[in-house]
């Protein structure tokens, strides 16, 4: 039976690395793709996973990248690669904003653009994204975290139904709070947050179920999503509370 791929991006830290680890322990094909060469040797060292030192901004470098892991078949992709603002202001910046957007979002596209041309000519495969549940409502202080999430939300969801027919399916993952470097830097509460073992253990249940959307931990993404339902004016009456704002630098 061949063995199955799958091309995970991000993948030096946090929840790409424990989603390599664990596809690579399910006896998966693993490529992984992130900018530090040097720990991506690291990993393919102790892990043996195939390594990409691509920067997901740059579409040809992706299309080569993707290109040569898949040269016999890509089952799944998943576009995890992502940054957040290391500091969260009161006034936004913009150009951090733009950084973001090209990583968060273009980097998903130039994903996507290789697996889907190669899952096209194999007629099947699976894209998956790592959104957050920070694309359900417009969050005071990540203005573009939250528009380059929400963003992969519409393009997963919009894919999902041009790419059915292809027998090319498409999963949305929106995780709460999750302990990976990402978040060791936030000043702020983080409430319900899970470990990255659990993490990739919900995203890899999800995937398998080739679910469109999953959300996790339960009780606190059910809670922002009915915040999402809310009137905009009582949303922001809540969010102008003092707790939701009292990180946001001057
Ligand atoms: N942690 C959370 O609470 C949380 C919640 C919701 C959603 N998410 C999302 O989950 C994903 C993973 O986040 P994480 O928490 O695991 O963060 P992380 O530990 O900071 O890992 C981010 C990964 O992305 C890679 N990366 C960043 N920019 C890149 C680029 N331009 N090209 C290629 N690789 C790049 C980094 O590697 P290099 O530096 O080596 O390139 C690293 O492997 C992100 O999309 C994040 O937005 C996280």
């Amino acid at each position: 039976m061949r063995v199955k791929s799958v091309f995970i991006t991000g993948a030096s830290s946090g929840l790409g690395l424990e989603l390599a680890k664990l596809y690579k322990s399910k006896g998966w094909r693993v490529g992984a793709c992130a900018r530090r060469a040097d720990v991506l040797n690291m990993l393919k060292e102790k892990y043996g996973f195939e390594t990409y030192a691509v920067d997901v901004v740059d579409r040809d470098q992706m299309s080569q990248a993707i290109e040569d892991f898949s040269k016999e078949g890509l089952d799944l992709v998943i576009a995890n690669a992502g940054k957040s603002y290391e500091k969260k202001t009161r006034l936004p910046n913009f150009s951090v904003g733009r950084e973001l957007i090209d990583i968060n979002l273009l980097g998903v596209m130039n994903t996507f653009e290789p697996a889907v041309n190669k899952m096209l000519e194999q007629n099947h495969g699976q894209l998956a994204a790592i959104s957050s549940i920070a694309a359900l409502n417009g969050l005071p202080g990540v203005s573009a975290y939250s528009a380059s999430k929400a963003a992969v939300a519409k393009l997963c969801e919009s894919l999902g139904l041009d790419l059915a027919r292809e027998n090319i399916s498409v999963t949305c993952i929106f995780p709460g709070f999750i302990d990976t470097p990402l978040t060791q830097k936030n000043p702020h509460p983080m409430p319900s947050m899970i470990s990255v073992e659990e993490a990739a253990n919900k995203v890899y249940e999800g995937i398998s179920k080739k679910k469109r959307k999953v959300f996790f931990p339960f009780k606190f993404t059910m809670m922002v999503r009915i915040l999402a339902l809310l009137p905009r004016s009582i949303y922001a009456k809540i969010m102008s509370m003092k707790k939701f704002n009292y990180s946001l630098e001057e």
